[in-house]
């Protein structure tokens, strides 16, 4: 999915855009995003629109490929004469890039992890340089240019000295959250100017060394697992943050699918077996088939030699 760079700015200026007025939806025209601001506009003179279900009904959309996203529940109508990469990142990053139109009370969660076509993050020893490709590298380095904030679990800083910054594409760095109460080593995070880097701990914790050597902490509260999670994300929005992507690893996205705090999850799949290793999702297990968490609206992305699936969580 490669994405020519002024089609990339375009998008990355939709983040930034201050509405004029109440958004009914999007539109994208020879390559040009406008805002719908009127059901008295809406011709069907376009490549592509996004809107949300209650639109659909308004605009003849016959002649046109209707595809409902996980991403709140918006549709994406294109034309049949446009290309299907063109298609592939209009569904992938546009519905990211306008996140923050949504005025909602906790951040939008995004999970997205490379796994081996087992189902594994990491191997035993924790190593998983590199499950994705290198298109998947770059399309991680995307999303984290449209997200406000990307959150990882201690043990991923450990095993992986991760930067979490924006170096493949263009775009501004995240604030980096580490979930972590017990590491008493996180300097293998490496030192990034311009990246807010915050701690999440629970208050039980307190401060120390380790929290003292970020920028900004959030201490949570709870009494349990949904408690602590739903906690973590209201601090987060009051900080401002609209929208956080998760990187793994899988204890730390397992928390937030268990407690039905994600939005979404996205797997980059490898044509690869590991046998046994961290296992990408670790939830309660279900004894029958439908007690399973079931996704709606998935969808497929050719990312290199592979494939990436979406779903939505709730
Ligand atoms: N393939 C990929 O795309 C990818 C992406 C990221 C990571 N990884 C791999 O994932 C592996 C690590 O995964 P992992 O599952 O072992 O660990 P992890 O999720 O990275 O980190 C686990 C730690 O995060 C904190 N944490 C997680 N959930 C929490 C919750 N609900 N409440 C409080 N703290 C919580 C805890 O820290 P404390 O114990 O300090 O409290 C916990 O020990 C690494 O080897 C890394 O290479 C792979």
């Amino acid at each position: 999915m490669t994405v020519d760079n002024l089609l990339w700015s375009k998008i990355l200026n939709l983040k930034n855009a201050i509405p004029e007025g109440k958004i009914l939806g999007w539109r994208y025209v020879n390559g040009a995003f406008s805002e719908i601001l009127s059901t008295q506009k809406i011709d069907t003179d376009f490549d592509a629109i996004l809107i949300p279900s209650q639109l659909l009904n308004q605009i003849d959309v016959s002649g046109f490929d209707i595809t409902k996203l996980p991403f709140k529940s918006l549709y994406l109508i294109t034309k049949h004469t446009l290309s299907h990469t063109d298609k592939c990142i209009l569904q992938n990053y546009w519905p990211l890039a306008i996140l923050s139109h949504f005025n909602d009370d906790l951040p939008y969660v995004f999970i997205h992890s490379a796994t081996s076509l087992d189902g594994y993050l990491a191997t035993c020893s924790g190593h998983s340089h590199w499950i994705g490709n290198n298109e998947n590298l770059v399309h991680s380095h995307r999303l984290r240019a449209l997200f406000d904030a990307v959150l990882v679990g201690g043990k991923t800083v450990l095993n992986d000295k991760p930067s979490l910054n924006v170096r493949h594409v263009e775009g501004s760095n995240p604030k980096r959250l580490i979930l972590s109460n017990k590491c008493d080593d996180l300097s293998a995070l490496k030192e990034i100017a311009d990246c807010e880097t915050y701690l999440i701990r629970n208050e039980k914790f307190g401060y120390d060394d380790v929290a003292n050597s970020f920028d900004k902490f959030i201490f949570y509260s709870g009494e349990n697992k949904e408690e602590k999670i739903r906690d973590i994300l209201k601090k987060c929005k009051d900080e401002n943050m609209s929208s956080i992507l998760i990187e793994g690893g899988g204890d730390t996205l397992s928390a937030f699918i268990e407690t039905k705090y994600a939005n979404i999850i996205q797997f980059h799949i490898s044509p690869l077996l590991f046998g046994n290793g961290i296992k990408a999702v670790k939830l309660p297990e279900v004894s029958t088939v439908n007690e399973a968490y079931e996704l709606s609206d998935m969808f497929v992305t050719p990312v290199g030699n592979s494939f990436m699936i979406t779903a939505g969580l709730q």
